[in-house]
C-alpha cells in the first residue's frame, strides 16, 4: 500500500504543485550574457518551468580559495525568477576546481591498481576525503546562506550523480573509512574474521590496521571483503549526501533537498533502496541504451524509481532529447521517441520531466550530446518536439500528485544479490543479474500484465505473484518472509543461483538452492553452467542458455512444469512448482530470455489467477501503466511498436491523444507508431 503521507516527500515549492515540472540542467556559465535572454525567451516558448543550475560551477563561483564570484549567478537567479522559472539549485560541489586539486592532490581518487584519477575531467574526489568534505561543505554553506531567501529557489540539488565516476576509491582515506565502517558492522575482529572466512588462504587479521580495500591482488580477493567494500562504498557516498543535506536543512529548513540517482542499466554501485529515505523527494537520471529491450529497460528503471519513491511522485532530473555522447555509437532518437520516452517516465510516477541539458554546448566533452535547444537552434525538429512535449505536460496537469496504482504482480530487485551474484570465482562469469530481472519484465510487458519492480526490502506481502530472479543473497529474515508469503497464499517464483548464500556470502549448506530448498521442494548437488554457445531444449518448446541444474525433487507434491529434453540433464526437471497451502513456490533453473519466459510466465500467472487488463488484440503492443488519485484513474497506453494500435476498446477521457503529435485529441482511437495516450477515468 502507498503511504499517503511519507515523512520525506516534500515537493519543490507550492508553485510546482498542480502541474508537471518541465526543464533541464541549465549551464549559462558556458555562454556570454546576451545568450541568456534568448534562453529564457525560448524556455518560456517551450513551457519550461524549472531548471537545475550551477551543477558544475564551483571554479566559476570560487575562482580561488579566498575569492567568490556570485554576481553572474545572482543575475541568472533573478532573470529566471522574473520569467517564472523555478530553480533546483545545485550545491556546485560535483567537480572540484583546479586550485583545490593542485593544493590538495590527496583528495583525488585512487583505483584498485593504485593509479590516481587526475583532474581534467570531472568528479575527481574521494567520497571519504576529510579535506574534500571541508572545502565542499564550506561552499555549500556559502551557497545556502546566499540564496536562502531567493524567490527562485525551489529545491537543493546535492552534488550531481553521486558515484557516477568515483564510487570505488581505494585510497588511504578509503582504507581508514572502510575500517571504521567494518568496526561498526562487526564490532570485533573475531566476528569480521568469521564473516570474511579468513581461515581460507591465511587471511586472518590480528589488528584492524591490517585491513585494506580489495586492491589489485595476486588473484581473487576475498569475496566477502569485496561485497563489504561495495556496501561500504555505497554507504560512504550516502554519508556524504547526508553531510551536505544536513547543512542545507540547518540553513534553509523549508527548502526540499534531493540528489539525482542513476537508476539505469549500467549503474550498479549505489544501493538506492538504502538512499531513498535520505532525500525529500526522489530524483532520477535515465539514458536509453539502444537495443531490442531499450524501451522495456526505460520502463523497468522508471518503475523501480517509482517504488524507491514509495509509489509517490518523483522527479526525472535528466534524460536526453536525442543522442548522448558517451556510448560507442550515439544514435539520434527517432520521431516520436522524445515524447514517448518522457511520458513513459510520467506513466511510472514522474511529476517532472527534465533533460540534460537546456542548450547544447559548443565546446567541451559533451558538445555532441543532444539538448532541448540543439546546435541547429530553435528552428529544428528537436526544439519543435520539445515544445510539443511542453504542451503535452500542460495537458497532463491533472496527473500531478497522483500515485502509482499498484499491480498484482511484483519483481524483486536486490542490490546485494546484484553485487554478489556477479562476483568473480563463481560457476560462471556470464551471469547478468539485472538482465535476468529485465527479461522477466519484458515477458510481463509482452503478456500485457502490469508488474511492479520493488526493492527486496519493500512490502511484497500483498502481491499475488512475486518473481525474485537470481535472489542470490538470502539472509535468514528474508527466508522467513518468503516462506510466510507462500504459506499465506502468495505465489513465489525464483530462478537459478537463488537462495545460495547468506549476508556474509557463505553458502547455505545441505544442497542448493540452500535457503530456498525447503520452500521449493527441490535439491541440487552441483551447478551446471553452460558454455557460451551451448543451449538446452525444454519439452515446452523453449531454449535455455547460461545455466542448468540437475534437480532432484524432494517433495512428492512438486509438479514439473517443464523437463530438459536435451543436454546432460535430459529427462530431469527444468521448471518446477511446489504447492504451499493456497500459494506456491516455482523454480526456473535455466536462462530463458524474454521470449522463452513468456509461455512460462503465462502458465504461472494463470495458476495465480492473474490476467491482463488489456484487450487481447493489443497485449504486447501496448504497455499499460496506471496512476490514481482519490477521484480519478489515469491510464497510460504506450505504443511499444512501430505500427498503429487500435484503442477503441478502451474507455476514458483523453488528456493526451494517441498520435506522435502530443495534442489533446478528443478521439484517441488509434495510437500512432511510438505514440502515447493518457486517458482519465473518474
Ligand atoms: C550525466 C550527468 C550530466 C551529463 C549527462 C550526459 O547524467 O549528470 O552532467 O554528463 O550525464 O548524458
Amino acid at each position: 500500500m502507498v503511504d499517503p503521507h511519507p515523512r520525506w516527500l516534500r515537493w519543490p515549492s507550492e508553485a510546482q504543485r498542480g502541474r508537471l515540472a518541465f526543464g533541464a540542467d541549465y549551464n549559462p556559465d558556458q555562454w556570454p550574457r546576451e545568450v541568456w535572454d534568448e534562453d529564457v525567451r525560448l524556455m518560456r516558448a517551450a513551457g519550461v518551468n524549472v531548471v537545475s543550475l550551477a551543477i558544475f560551477s564551483w571554479a566559476r563561483i570560487q575562482p580561488t580559495e579566498d575569492t567568490w564570484d556570485f554576481g553572474w549567478l545572482d543575475d541568472v537567479m533573478d532573470l529566471l525568477h522574473a520569467n517564472g522559472i523555478a530553480v533546483d539549485l545545485a550545491t556546485a560541489t560535483a567537480s572540484p576546481p583546479p586550485w583545490l586539486t593542485a593544493k590538495h592532490p590527496d583528495i583525488l581518487p585512487v583505483t584498485a591498481n593504485g593509479e590516481t584519477l587526475w583532474p581534467g575531467a570531472r568528479q575527481h574526489w574521494r567520497p571519504t576525503s576529510p579535506i574534500f568534505r571541508e572545502y565542499a561543505l564550506r561552499l555549500v554553506r556559502v551557497m545556502a546562506q546566499r540564496y536562502a531567501g531567493h524567490p527562485a529557489l525551489a529545491a537543493w540539488h546535492v552534488s550531481n550523480e553521486l558515484g557516477c565516476h568515483n564510487v570505488y576509491d581505494y585510497s588511504d582515506d578509503a582504507a581508514r573509512a572502510f575500517r571504521s565502517w567494518l568496526r561498526a558492522r562487526y564490532g570485533t575482529l573475531d566476528k569480521l574474521n568469521e564473516a570474511w572466512a579468513t581461515s581460507f588462504w591465511a587471511q586472518r587479521y590480528s589488528a584492524w590496521e591490517q585491513i585494506l580495500p580489495p586492491r589489485l591482488a595476486a588473484t581473487h580477493p576475498n569475496p566477502t571483503q569485496q561485497l563489504d567494500f561495495k556496501r561500504f562504498s555505497s554507504d560512504a557516498l550516502r554519508d556524504y549526501l547526508r553531510a551536505e543535506r544536513d547543512l542545507l536543512r540547518a540553513i534553509t529548513p523549508d527548502v526540499p533537498v534531493t540528489t539525482n540517482f542513476m537508476v539505469m542499466a549500467e549503474t550498479k554501485g549505489m544501493d538506492y533502496a538504502s538512499w531513498a529515505a535520505e532525500v525529500d523527494f526522489v530524483a532520477n537520471d535515465h539514458y536509453v541504451r539502444p537495443g531490442p529491450q531499450a524501451l522495456d529497460e526505460l520502463s523497468f528503471s522508471a518503475n523501480l524509481t517509482g517504488h524507491l519513491a514509495g509509489g509517490h511522485p518523483w522527479f526525472l532530473m535528466e534524460h536526453s532529447t536525442s543522442a548522448v555522447n558517451w556510448q560507442p555509437i550515439n544514435i539520434a532518437k527517432r520521431s516520436g521517441e522524445l515524447l514517448r520516452d518522457s511520458l513513459t517516465h510520467v506513466a511510472h510516477g514522474a511529476d517532472a520531466v527534465c533533460f540534460f541539458q537546456w542548450r547544447q554546448s559548443a565546446g567541451g566533452a559533451e558538445k555532441y550530446h543532444s539538448a532541448m535547444l540543439p546546435h541547429a537552434g530553435a528552428d529544428s525538429d528537436v526544439f519543435r518536439s520539445v515544445t510539443q512535449l511542453g504542451q503535452a505536460l500542460d495537458a497532463l496537469a491533472p496527473v500531478a500528485g497522483s500515485v502509482r496504482r499498484p499491480a498484482r504482480a511484483a519483481i524483486l530487485f536486490d542490490w546485494n544479490s546484484w553485487w554478489a551474484s556477479e562476483a568473480d570465482s563463481h560457476p560462471t562469469s556470464r551471469l547478468r543479474y539485472r538482465q535476468e530481472a529485465l527479461d522477466w519484465y519484458s515477458a510481463f510487458l509482452t503478456l500485457g500484465v502490469r508488474v511492479d519492480v520493488l526493492p527486496a526490502a519493500a512490502a511484497f506481502e500483498n502481491y499475488d505473484l512475486v518473481v525474485a530472479p537470481v535472489l542470490h543473497v538470502v539472509p535468514a529474515p528474508l527466508v522467513e518472509r518468503l516462506t510466510r508469503y507462500a504459506a499465506g497464499g502468495g505465489h513465489l517464483v525464483t530462478t537459478y543461483f537463488s537462495g545460495i548464500v547468506n549476508e556474509h556470502d557463505h553458502i547455505w549448506l545441505g544442497g542448493y538452492p540452500g535457503a530456498l530448498r525447503d520452500i521449493l521442494g527441490v535439491r541440487i548437488e552441483e551447478f551446471s553452467p553452460l558454455l557460451d554457445h551451448d543451449t538446452v531444449e525444454l519439452d515446452n518448446g523453449v531454449t535455455g542458455t547460461l545455466w542448468t541444474d540437475r534437480i532432484d525433487l524432494v517433495d512428492p507434491a512438486v509438479e514439473v512444469l517443464a523437463w530438459y529434453k536435451s543436454g546432460e540433464h535430459t529427462g530431469r526437471p527444468a521448471i518446477t512448482r511446489r504447492p504451499v497451502g493456497d500459494g506456491s513456490a516455482a523454480y526456473v533453473s535455466t536462462r530463458l530470455g524474454p521470449a522463452g519466459l513468456r509461455p512460462v510466465l503465462e502458465e504461472l500467472l494463470a495458476a495465480a489467477g492473474l490476467h491482463s487488463e488489456l484487450p487481447a488484440e493489443i497485449r504486447g503492443h501496448v504497455e499499460l501503466a496506471m496512476r490514481e488519485t482519490d477521484v480519478a484513474q489515469f491510464l497510460f497506453l504506450i505504443n511499444r511498436t512501430d505500427e498503429p494500435v487500435d484503442l477503441s476498446a478502451i474507455d476514458g477521457e483523453p488528456l493526451v491523444g494517441a498520435g506522435t503529435e502530443a495534442t489533446a485529441s478528443p478521439e484517441p482511437l488509434t495510437l500512432a507508431p511510438r505514440g502515447v495516450a493518457v486517458l482519465r477515468r473518474t
